[in-house]
């Protein structure tokens, strides 16, 4: 396998508090991984880490084959790293398409290069015909897909998603499913932090599971869920698929 992201023995320490501990795994290129575990478990934390948001107590992230723990956001996000937030706070005063044109900056300085390639985003998640909506007039899917398409606008290889179907339908999910797979059938890798087991079983060919920081469990769908450890501490406590 062609492993596009690695994460090595990383840890992540608040004070007393090991967020992320000693956490490794491989994002193989071109796949949707979800990384899974109940409230605290480290996801979040793990994302700020892979995206130089926050530097790590210890170990690595190396992306396709450079070591990044060490690099600042602006400098990740533009060897190809895009990450969407769990709040999605569009700026309000600017249509869907301005939105999305602001992730193009980070590459290019031309107005016109950022509008053609911020359109083909919103093409790519079903907004385009919203382009020049205002983003308070955006139904909350929409907003969740502009979140998507302004990080695709980076023209990232690997995106990483933070809860970005929370709070949706059933069938407005089903549509993120759909566009999420046909972001990876284009290529993109995907790392997606996700709540609702069935869609993890749906969309994700690999599965990480965090809990208390630490990895686990890890593999396809279907073993992860069959996994007594996941089934205790994970599915057991509340959890519906
Ligand atoms: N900036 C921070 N400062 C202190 N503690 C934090 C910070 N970010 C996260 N934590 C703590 O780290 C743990 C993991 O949080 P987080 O990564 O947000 O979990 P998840 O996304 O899996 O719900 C939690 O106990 C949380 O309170
Ligand atoms: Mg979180």
């Amino acid at each position: 396998m062609t492993a596009l992201l690695e994460v090595k023995n990383l840890s992540k320490s608040f004070g007393g508090l090991v967020a992320v501990n000693n956490v490794s795994f491989a994002l193989e290129a071109g796949r949707i991984t979800a990384l899974i575990g109940p409230n605290g478990a480290g996801k979040t934390t793990c994302f700020n880490l892979v995206a130089g948001a926050m530097r790590p107590t210890s170990g690595q992230v190396v992306f396709d084959g450079h070591p990044i723990e060490n690099a600042p956001p602006e400098l990740v996000c533009r060897m190809g790293i895009a990450r969407t937030f769990q709040i999605v706070r569009p700026m309000r005063d600017m249509s869907v398409l301005e939105n999305a044109m602001v992730g193009a900056f980070s590459w290019t300085r031309s107005v016109d290069e950022a509008r053609s390639t911020a359109y083909e985003s919103l093409e790519s998640v079903g907004l385009a015909g919203k382009a020049n909506a205002r983003t308070d007039q955006l139904t909350l899917p929409d907003r969740k897909m502009l979140e998507t398409a302004k990080a695709l606008s980076t023209r990232p290889r690997l995106l990483l998603l933070d809860e970005v179907m929370a709070g949706l339908r059933p069938t407005e999910a089903a549509g993120v499913v759909r566009v999420l797979r046909k972001l990876a059938e284009g290529g993109l890798t995907i790392l997606l932090v996700e709540h609702v087991m069935r869609i993890v079983m749906e969309v994700a060919s690999r599965v990480v599971v965090l809990h208390h920081g630490a990895k686990i469990a890890e593999g396809r769908p279907e073993e992860v869920v069959a996994d007594p450890m996941v089934l205790e501490s994970y599915l057991g406590a509340g959890f519906h698929a």
